[in-house]
């Protein structure tokens, strides 16, 4: 009986030497057991590859090919131009869907950096950033829906590009939400109804 005993002390101090107490930090690696996946063949961004001939890692889209999700037939929509030339007018729907999808991108992407009504009155230009562009000023009301596009997909100067940031769709909402704003800001008395002039007394 006393075998019995002395059998289980040892075993249950072997198991606790071999097992550790739990929750202590060691930079030791740990036992291993089984490695189950800690330790997977797999490569990191960047990394030198042993398997490709060319011994890069990030493979470079095939020649010839098109990513799925990114071919669009109507050249217009995709890139704001016909040919080399900026078009002119919205490729979407225009509606209050629109809108109001452009306005909720606009207030996260946009606002910013060129304010909340366009006019570049935003937190960046706060803290020094002065070289922003104020999107109501008339040099770029005078921009075509295609060249406005192209700004918000492929950025401009210091101004980075929104493709992946964006959907094709919502790029388009934006600069719907951006042509509002601009409406909004150069607005004049001839923009409301007979009735809305005559209730401010226009
Ligand atoms: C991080 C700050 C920042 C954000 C965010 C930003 N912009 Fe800009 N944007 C700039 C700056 C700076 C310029 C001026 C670029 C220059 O001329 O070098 C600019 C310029 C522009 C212009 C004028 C380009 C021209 O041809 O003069 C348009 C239009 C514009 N932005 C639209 C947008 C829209 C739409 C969004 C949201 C999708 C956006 N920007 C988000 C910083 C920003």
């Amino acid at each position: 009986m006393r075998y019995v005993y002395l059998v289980s002390i040892v075993g249950v101090i072997g198991l606790i030497a071999l097992l550790g107490p739990r929750g202590s930090v060691t930079t030791r690696p740990p036992i291993e057991v089984f490695p189950d996946m800690d330790r997977m063949p797999k490569y990191h961004p960047q990394a030198k590859s042993a398997f490709f001939a060319d011994g890069r890692t990030d493979r470079l889209p095939v020649e010839g090919t098109i990513a799925r999700g990114t071919y669009y037939e109507d050249e217009y929509f995709a890139t704001g131009k016909n040919g080399e030339a900026f078009g002119k007018g919205f490729p979407i729907d225009v509606d209050n869907d629109a809108m109001a999808r452009g306005e909720d991108r606009y207030n996260i992407y946009c606002s910013v950096c060129h304010g909340a009504a366009g006019d570049g009155d935003s937190m960046t230009k706060k803290y020094g950033m002065l070289t922003v562009a104020n999107l109501v000023d008339q040099r770029l009301v005078d921009y075509t829906d295609g060249q406005l596009y192209d700004v918000v997909k492929n950025g401009k100067g210091l101004m980075l590009g929104y493709a992946d940031r964006l959907s094709v769709e919502d790029r388009w909402n934006v600069v719907l939400y951006v042509r509002a704003l601009q409406r909004a800001a150069n607005g004049t008395k001839d923009d409301l109804t007979p009735a809305k002039r005559e209730e401010l007394g226009l």
